[in-house]
């Protein structure tokens, strides 16, 4: 029996390694919980798949309060958020025409009436608007203003690193930052070998195919890449009737897993953004400022701080990196991240 559910990307696995640290300053900032008052404000950041999201879920499902969860990838405004918190106090959409005021008030009442403490975390903060998110931030903060006793705290996840700074107008939010560090490839083989370690027992995978999705997952630092070509390279041997995973399974599997790591980070994109991805996939032009003009005059007006913008939001999402270099003064360079044809056959496929 082969457990592939722990593939999955929601599993939560039954040990978190190598987050002692942020898990313990996690908890200790939800303390005052327990003794019915504030919890204080964080920021969990770090670069993609380095277990923010996991261990933010794991801790707060040991605290008794009212947690609720918001992917701001797909709830991307104001309202959708606190429609959010509305559903989970009371198990109903409200109705068609109400004002957005209303069900605010409803909401804010009901947790003090409850006698609750709102935990709210806010997931993938850096794919909503800024002044969406600073008027989510502000408006919690004020409610207590409006409603006397309310009470709550915002956990904000988000994978740029530098992303606090995005917010330093709010003058009420001085979170707690908390910082993933990527891990390092002894780090990575420990927690791939527990994923195997729950999927399938000991012994069921060859040194030689171990060390390659080790590699993949290091070379692309990745570990959400890298639990995933674990689970086509075990889908593999499992079809092939064998219960070990060989170095052929995961060779054989490294490009689907790759593509289908692709089409989901695609999907966060908008038509713009993949424009400008695919003009850096398909021109040479390394130079920014080049690569802005390229995109200006060829493909669609856009303005310079919008460049900006999505620039560092394909370096977030690992599509490229971006450095910094000398040459006839400072420049900045982007880099490809994955052979060309890859990404463009997945752009094409979408
Ligand atoms: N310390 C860990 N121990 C075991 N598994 C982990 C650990 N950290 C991450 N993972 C696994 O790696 C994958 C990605 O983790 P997670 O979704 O928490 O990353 P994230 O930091 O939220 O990434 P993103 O910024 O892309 O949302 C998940 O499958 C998770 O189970
Ligand atoms: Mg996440």
């Amino acid at each position: 029996m082969i457990r592939f559910e722990v593939f999955d990307e929601d599993y939560i696995p039954e040990r978190i390694l190598f987050r002692e640290k942020q898990m313990e300053r996690i908890a200790g900032n939800l303390t005052p919980i327990l003794y019915n008052s504030r919890p204080i404000n964080m920021l969990c950041l770090g670069t993609v798949a380095t277990g923010k999201t996991t261990v933010v879920k794991y801790i707060t499902s040991q605290i008794d309060t009212l947690t609720v969860y918001v992917n701001c990838q797909l709830n991307k405004s104001k309202q959708q958020v606190f429609l959010k918190i509305f559903e989970r106090l009371y198990n109903f959409t409200p109705p068609r025409g109400v004002s957005f005021q209303k069900v605010l008030m409803k909401t804010l009442k009901k947790i003090v009436e409850d006698n609750k403490i709102l935990l709210l975390i806010l997931d993938d903060l850096n794919f909503m608007g800024d002044e969406n998110v600073k008027d989510i931030i502000n408006t919690i903060l004020k409610a207590h203003e409006e409603v006397d006793g309310f009470k709550a705290g915002i956990i904000g996840i988000a994978n740029d690193v530098g992303y606090a700074s995005r917010l330093s107008d709010l003058s009420l939010f001085h979170p707690d930052e908390i910082f993933f560090p990527p891990y390092d490839r002894g780090e990575i083989e420990v927690i791939i070998r527990d994923r195997i370690r729950l999927a399938f027992g000991f012994g069921a995978i060859s040194d030689e195919a171990l060390n390659k999705i080790v590699d993949e997952t290091f070379k692309y630092s990745d570990l959400r890449y890298g639990i995933n070509l674990l689970k086509l390279s075990a889908l593999r041997s499992y079809k092939n009737g064998r219960d070990k995973i060989e170095l052929d399974d995961v060779i054989d599997s490294i490009e689907d897993s790759m593509t289908s790591f692709f089409r989901k980070a695609l999907k966060a994109l908008s038509n713009e953004e993949i424009d400008v991805l695919k003009a850096i996939y398909t021109s040479d032009v390394e130079k920014t400022s080049d690569l802005y003009s390229l995109i200006d005059t060829k493909i669609r007006n856009m303005s310079y701080t919008k460049f900006y913008e999505i620039l560092r939001k394909l370096e977030s999402l690992r599509f490229i990196d971006t450095i910094s270099k000398f040459e006839r003064g400072l420049q900045r360079i982007v880099v490809r991240r994955f052979e060309a044809d890859l990404i463009l056959k997945a752009i094409s496929e979408m």
